[in-house]
């Protein structure tokens, strides 16, 4: 039986987990090891996490992960103190994050239907690295250094995952790589390099090369035209706030942190964060932990189309849903419409 690592971790992701696994119990036979880490570990323990949480997180076979992020925490302790570190040390390069607009979810972009594409973000190296320093730390001459890191290696492989996808959903069939590299003159050159040796490989996918400026507006302007994109981790990041929204809401958002080499967990997370303003009332939209389930359940082998086939048909059905999609139904009620279905 498949052993499935669960960290609820903060605010909104103690509320969206377990919702999450009334539905897996629903449909799959899983074995849970539930872990209480994160901020309130924290203020116990003086840390994240314990320091044996990775050998621990290592003997299972994926992790479904809610939130991390408190108010009273800076943000930079609470995330290189859990998620960061996870994404890194297991190698979970390839961070997937679909935003589709199903039927019955409008778009804040008025009239646009057809939008159905995966972020592939980076997620281990670029912009995330970590790797700097201060010099003359709060003096009042201090400096800061932070520097992206690009490799080849890294940069190849996650390329290579982006034009295996769009080959496996045989959609549009469009690759979509996303830089900045007539301003950063060496990594993101690198990467466009490596992008168009690796395209090279898979001549029936159409390829397109966007600056990240131009990748904005015309997620925008043309949302529909977009399959796979791929970019590093800073630009996945941003870009997959700006995908989920105009998918509806970064309510329904996705994503998997996956080590395609299986050496490794892979970890499956609503987009959505902690959310301390609405936490805690019973309103969050479970909808996005409960697709993150979906993804594990596929990743695992299982059978995660069935779940997502039920959240569609709620949100077809119309009635049932949470504030940010202009509804007044609960967590549970959500919670419980897509169970009805399954
Ligand atoms: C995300 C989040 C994280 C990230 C934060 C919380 C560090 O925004 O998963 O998109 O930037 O990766
Ligand atoms: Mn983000």
């Amino acid at each position: 039986m498949h052993k499935i690592s669960v960290i609820p971790g903060d605010g909104a992701g103690q509320e969206v987990i377990p919702e999450a696994l009334r539905v897996l119990e629903r449909v799959a036979e899983l074995e849970y090891r539930h872990f209480d880490w994160g901020s309130e570990y924290y203020f116990h323990h003086g840390r994240m996490m314990p320091e044996d949480a990775l050998a621990r997180l290592a003997e299972t076979d994926a992790i479904l992960l809610g939130a991390i992020g408190h108010p009273d925490i800076p943000d930079n302790i609470t995330l290189n103190g859990l998620l960061l570190p996870i994404r890194r040390e297991f190698d979970q390069f390839a961070n997937v994050r679909p935003a589709i607009l199903y039927t019955g979810v409008e778009s804040p972009l008025a009239g646009k239907r057809g939008i159905d594409m995966v972020v592939v973000r980076e997620n281990t190296e670029g912009e995330y690295a970590q790797v700097g320093g201060f010099l003359y730390r709060h003096q009042p001459e201090e400096v800061a250094v932070q520097t992206a890191v690009f490799t080849r290696r890294g940069i190849e492989r996650v390329v290579r995952f982006a034009f295996e996808l769009a080959r496996k959903r045989n959609m549009k069939r469009r690759v979509t790589s996303v830089t900045k590299s007539n301003a950063q003159g060496f990594g993101m050159v690198l990467w466009d390099r490596v992008f168009d040796a690796v395209a090279a490989e898979f001549p029936e996918i159409e390829t397109e090369s966007l600056l990240v400026d131009a990748a904005a507006m015309n997620f925008v302007r043309r949302p529909e035209s977009f399959d796979v994109v791929v970019g590093s981790n800073l630009f996945g990041d941003i870009l997959s706030d700006l995908s989920a929204i105009i998918a509806g809401s970064i309510g329904l958002a996705a994503s998997a942190n996956l080590d395609p080499t299986r050496r490794h967990p892979s970890m499956f997370e609503p987009v959505h964060g902690s959310a301390p303003d609405i936490a805690g009332r019973g309103i969050v939209n479970p909808l996005a932990a409960i697709l993150s389930g979906a993804m594990m359940l596929d990743h695992l082998g299982l059978d995660g189309g069935r779940v997502e086939r039920a959240v569609a048909g709620v949100l077809a059905e119309g009635d049932i849903r949470t504030a940010d999609l202009g509804g007044s139904s609960s967590t549970r009620e959500v919670t419980d419409a897509v169970m009805d279905r399954l």
